[in-house]
């Protein structure tokens, strides 16, 4: 991403059509990037445009090549993994709220358990609702795919060891709404 998150375009100072480039949190946070579906998301759509007027990055700068809107495009089907290509860093120090829970549980999970939709009479639309579900704790079975849980997110692949890791370290933290 180092072609979009840069000082006048969508790093927090400039924050263009108010998507913000620069880490994991807020890419999920601010790029409507739909797991699995490279066709439905806007980040990838933006940067296959062939118009362009309409493409990202602008001209001047050239388009990203087709090398790096494979990686991108393979990157959203295999479920917009909070990874890197050694999988070595994962941050368990500082979990928070807002940077590292709310975001996956707004990308994998609302769409069935939230506002009519409440699958399994589980709600997860704002942190009063996940810190209960998670003090029950249905919600570390329900992601570690443990016995007794239902395995979540349903019919989608389990998330990835390091999300996995940093949700247990929230919850361990007594659930904050940081
Ligand atoms: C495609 C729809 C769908 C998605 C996406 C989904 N769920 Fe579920 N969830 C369900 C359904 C349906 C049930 C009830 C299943 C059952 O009772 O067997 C359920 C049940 C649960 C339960 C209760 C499990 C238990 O055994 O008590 C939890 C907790 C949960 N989901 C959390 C999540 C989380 C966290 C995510 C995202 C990582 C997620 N769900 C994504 C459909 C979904």
């Amino acid at each position: 991403m180092s072609s979009c998150g840069v000082a006048g375009c969508h790093n927090p100072g400039t924050a263009e059509d108010g998507v913000i480039l620069i880490d994991y949190a807020s890419i999920m946070q601010t790029a409507d990037v739909r797991p699995g579906n490279p066709e439905g998301s806007d980040l990838y759509e933006i940067m296959t445009e062939s118009d362009p007027d309409d493409r990202m990055p602008p001209p001047p700068n050239q388009p990203l090549n087709a090398e790096q809107i494979a990686r991108i495009e393979r990157w959203i089907l295999q479920g917009v993994l909070d990874n890197n290509c050694e999988n070595s860093q994962c941050d368990t120090l500082n979990i928070t709220f807002g940077a590292h829970i709310f975001p996956v549980i707004q990308n994998t999970c609302l769409g069935c358990h939230s506002g009519s939709v409440q699958s399994g009479g589980v709600q997860l639309t704002d942190h009063s609702q996940i810190a209960e579900v998670a003090a029950s704790s249905r919600l570390l079975g329900a992601i570690k795919h443990l016995n007794g849980y239902s395995a979540m997110s349903q019919n989608g692949a389990q998330l990835n060891q390091c999300i996995i890791t940093q949700f247990e370290k929230w919850i361990s933290d007594g659930t904050p709404n940081n």
